[in-house]
């Protein structure tokens, strides 16, 4: 069969003629066309797997150990938290002589089922900072849309904060606040310091709830009550 055929099939043969193995019978080129046209049905009918897509060589992120300096002021990074709608808690305590302590805290979180864990934290310059960072327990409670005095009364100094509230002792002493929409008694189980805060993670003991409470919510400097949608 060598020489019929279309000078190209022809010469196309034989510019392979030196590169296949003629056990295979590949130098004859009829044999040849049919393997070929095999060999394109058989990929027209069983595609090969699409080679998966590499991205460009990214950024090595790895390498920076460190963040940039912010491109905003402190006023519109309080700005942009403050778009953030939290509710409202009065954490509660007692000092080593017994004493009250209690703050208003918005930086309260859930943070795991299994253990019951919880977090908030506090400004290295609050002046309950050493009770709360030493006693074994403290208890965040919950503000009801009604508490809205507490909430302010507790987060300004050189005020008597506990005069005429009523609570019940909970763990480790620690007030709970009658009227809460709920309670959560927490073992103080770790604090990580971090910037001018130091964040309180804190193993639930109890906790409480009134189903029919309505949060009191806060943001941008603003309380709230809450509005279904
Ligand atoms: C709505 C609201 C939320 C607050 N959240 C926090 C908070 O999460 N952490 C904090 O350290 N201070 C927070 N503050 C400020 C404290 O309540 C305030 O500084 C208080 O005087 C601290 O009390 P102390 O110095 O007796 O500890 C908050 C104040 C308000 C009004």
């Amino acid at each position: 069969m060598r020489g019929c055929g279309a000078p190209w099939r022809n010469s196309s043969a034989g510019w392979l003629e030196g590169h296949r193995p003629s056990h295979l019978g590949y130098s004859n080129p009829q044999r040849l066309r049919l393997l070929w046209v095999k060999l394109l049905q058989t990929y027209a009918v069983n595609p090969p797997a699409r080679t998966s897509y590499t991205a460009p060589v990214a950024t090595p992120f790895t390498s920076v150990t460190s963040a940039l300096p912010p491109t905003f002021t402190s006023p519109e990074f309080r700005a942009a938290l403050g778009m953030f709608a939290t509710g409202v808690t009065i954490v509660t305590a007692r000092s080593p002589d017994g004493g009250l302590i209690g703050l208003t805290a918005n930086s309260f979180n859930s943070v795991s089922m299994n253990p019951p864990l919880v977090l908030w934290s506090l400004a290295r310059s609050a002046g309950s900072m050493p009770a709360l960072s030493t006693g074994s327990h403290y208890a965040i409670n919950i503000l009801a849309a009604d508490q809205k005095t507490l909430a302010e009364r507790f987060a300004m100094k050189g005020t008597e904060r506990w005069s005429g509230v009523e609570f019940i002792e909970g763990a480790g002493g620690a007030p709970l606040l009658r009227g809460a929409a709920a309670t959560f008694e927490c073992f103080n189980r770790s604090r990580y310091e971090e910037g001018d805060h130091v964040i309180f993670v804190g193993e639930v003991e109890r906790c409480t709830h009134r189903t029919e409470a309505s949060p009191l919510l806060f943001h941008g400097g603003k309380f709230y009550t809450e509005h279904a949608l």
